[in-house]
């Protein structure tokens, strides 16, 4: 007889891999899975019987801008909600650390507010992490734009050598501390001047290493592919890992145009390891940009500091009630951020179907009315998108947020059902998850979810959080130190 902490059992097992589910027990002791399947040589503390639920391991949220949400509301609701019990943060370029107190321009002033919550390094931040743990496990990339804004005298110009060389010695710290890799976003106004040559040079420390390159490309819109190209290019030449961000085509002129995007992947994938995040909705969600708003159907104010009383308004409404044109009105509002209709519900599809693609949020959990994402992506794509829409098998559905995440960014242990890796647990009902967070109500719960486990520890129960902060900081398993 081996004892353990927690049995579940006779549950309808989806153990992250893709493969087919199967009934069989899973046996829990501190905090990791110590048995599956044959579980009578097994006595348990405790037993939950799981007849008619599904178990699956706990989602990774893979693109997260959760830097700041991680340390002010440790409870993580809107991703325990989900059965994510792993958030990735730092994408698009923007992380906290190694901010320090240097100012939060946009879009920096997604994650970053005030003078609380700031760090010089990832060490101090990985550290507040540990000494207040969140109810969820974290991982983190450091941003391009966060090291230009604490390294670079002015923005609007590619970096000097000094200033590259002070941004490889952040990198260096941050890789270090354990991230996993580092993200760019030159989509936005503080790293738009930065050069692919510079990107590189900032990025030679990443050379063999696994850490990875997550990437927010400078258009995707009509110039998509020509931003595709220059960022894998980039990864190619260091021979590092690469992830696309929230992957899409934007405007209408491009519709339909992911059956070139993916084409190009594809073809990139005969030379470097690159893949893609995607979540799934029609709707973008970032700061508020007159570039945006041209390319949208129709665009929605998720958060302004001048008028807070615009959230979740939409802009040719408010234009319309105040005799402003779009400029006028986008003026007034800033600093602020919004939600813009602006893809083809086909491109969605195509996207997220593709094998390599894994599923992130990017909600901005500090939005006064942010876009449901942040809520509901997870259960979103299992209900809608795999349950009612069929676009692939619930196996799939569950590979995309566990075992292909794990895998890609190197977070071992994690994402499998499997012996020896991390109790990370969401039970949910396959029939009835769903997600409730919509455009007009953006921050209802998902339903469906029965329970979720992070490290063995029931983190979320029927509807509530449980008081349990049992989240852990991973930090990358270095293969390779840092050049
Ligand atoms: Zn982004
Ligand atoms: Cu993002």
């Amino acid at each position: 007889m081996t004892t353990c902490d927690l049995l579940l059992s006779n549950a309808t097992v989806f153990d992250g891999s893709g493969q087919a589910r199967r009934q069989a027990n899973v046996a829990v002791h501190q905090g990791l899975i110590c048995a599956v399947g044959e579980t009578e040589k097994v006595e348990a503390a405790r037993s939950i019987d799981l007849q008619g639920w599904a178990l699956a391991p706990g989602f990774i949220d893979v693109h997260t801008h959760d830097d700041r949400l991680l340390l002010s509301d440790p409870s993580m609701a809107p991703k325990v909600s989900q059965g994510v019990t792993t958030v990735i943060t730092g994408n698009c370029g923007i992380s906290l650390a190694p901010l320090g107190r240097h100012e939060a321009i946009p879009p920096l002033n997604l994650i970053a507010n005030g003078e609380d919550q700031r760090f010089d390094s990832f060490a101090a931040y990985f550290d507040a992490l540990s000494r207040q743990p969140p109810a969820v496990n974290c991982a983190a990339l450091v941003g391009h734009t966060t090291l230009r804004a604490v390294s670079m005298r002015a923005l609007e110009r590619p970096a000097d050598a000094a200033e590259i060389a002070r941004m490889q010695a952040l990198v260096r710290e941050a890789l270090q501390a354990g991230v996993l890799g580092l993200s760019t976003g030159t989509y936005y106004a503080p790293a738009q001047a930065a050069s692919a040559a510079e990107i590189r040079a900032v990025c030679e420390p990443l050379r063999g290493t696994d850490a990875l390159i997550a990437s927010h490309i400078r258009n995707e819109g009509d110039q998509v592919l020509e931003a595709m190209t220059e960022v894998m290019a980039i990864a190619n030449a260091l021979g590092v890992r690469q992830v696309l961000s929230h992957h899409k085509v934007l405007g209408r002129a491009n519709f339909g145009r992911s059956s070139q995007t993916l084409a190009l992947l594809d073809e990139a994938r005969g030379r470097g390891d690159v893949c893609l995040d995607c979540y799934p909705y029609t709707a973008a969600s970032t700061v508020l940009r007159k570039d945006a708003a041209e390319q949208a159907s129709r665009t929605l104010v998720t958060w302004s500091r001048a008028q807070p009383e615009a959230s979740g308004r939409y802009l040719d409404e408010l234009a319309a009630e105040r005799g402003l044109d779009l400029d006028q009105l986008i003026a007034a509002l800033q600093p602020a951020g919004a939600i813009y209709f602006s893809m083809d519900e086909a491109d969605v599809e195509r996207i997220l179907a593709h094998p390599q693609t894994m599923i992130g949020s990017d909600g901005l959990p500090h939005d006064t009315f942010p876009h449901p994402r942040l809520w509901g992506a997870f259960p979103r794509v299992l209900g809608h998108y795999a349950r009612e829409r069929q676009l692939f098998s619930l196996e799939t559905a569950v590979h995309k947020m566990t075992g292909l995440p794990a895998a890609r960014f190197g977070l071992r242990g994690r994402g499998l059902i499997k012996v020896g890796c991390a109790a990370d647990l969401v039970v949910f009902n396959p029939e009835q998850i769903r997600d409730n967070a919509t455009f007009s109500d953006p921050m209802r719960p998902a339903s469906g979810i029965h329970q979720v486990y992070v490290n063995g520890v029931l983190s979320w129960h029927d509807g509530a959080g449980t008081l349990a902060r049992a989240g852990q900081v991973i930090r990358r398993a270095a293969t390779g130190s840092p050049a």
